[in-house]
């Protein structure tokens, strides 16, 4: 026990998964920037695709984006800078879907990482409701 490779406190265990393990919720493999470009969105922009996308976004993206993507949504506010304008015409809607995916999963600037609280199917949802807003 004295020899123990344990790990310092706040310090996370190296366990490394056994041989000829498939991981079933291993760590995620969020591509680049240039990999995103070329990657589009396996999501149909179905109407039930579209309605998740819509509730999710309520959910995670509209106390700082806004319910229109503006950036003015009540916690946005209080950003500095403040968050993009996600709607046409704005900054965010230049990117392309797969950087979109990539923006929500890893977060940018003072944005957060979305990848715990949301799956990669959700994500892409909403980057097609993205697509949608006015
Ligand atoms: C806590 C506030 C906050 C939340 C929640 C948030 N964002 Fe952001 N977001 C920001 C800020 C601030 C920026 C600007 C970051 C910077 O440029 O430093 C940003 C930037 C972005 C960009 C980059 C656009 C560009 O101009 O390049 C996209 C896309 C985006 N957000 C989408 C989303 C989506 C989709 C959600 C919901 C899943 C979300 N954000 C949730 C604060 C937030």
């Amino acid at each position: 026990m004295f020899d123990n490779p344990a790990f310092k406190p706040q310090e996370e265990p190296v366990r490394l998964p056994p041989e000829a393990s498939v991981p079933v919720k291993g760590k995620e493999r969020i591509p680049s920037m240039a990999e995103a470009k070329k990657t589009r969105n396996p999501v149909e922009p179905t109407e039930q695709a579209l309605l998740k996308g819509k509730e999710s976004y309520g959910i995670f993206c509209v106390p700082c984006h806004g319910s229109s993507g503006k950036g003015d949504g009540p916690v946005g506010k209080k950003y500095v800078p403040t968050p993009s304008d996600l709607s046409p015409g704005g900054h965010g809607a230049h990117h392309s879907d797969g950087e979109l995916f990539v923006i929500i999963s890893s977060g940018v600037g003072g944005m957060p990482a979305f990848r715990a609280d949301l799956t990669p199917t959700e994500r892409w949802q909403i980057v097609s409701y993205l697509r949608t807003l006015k």
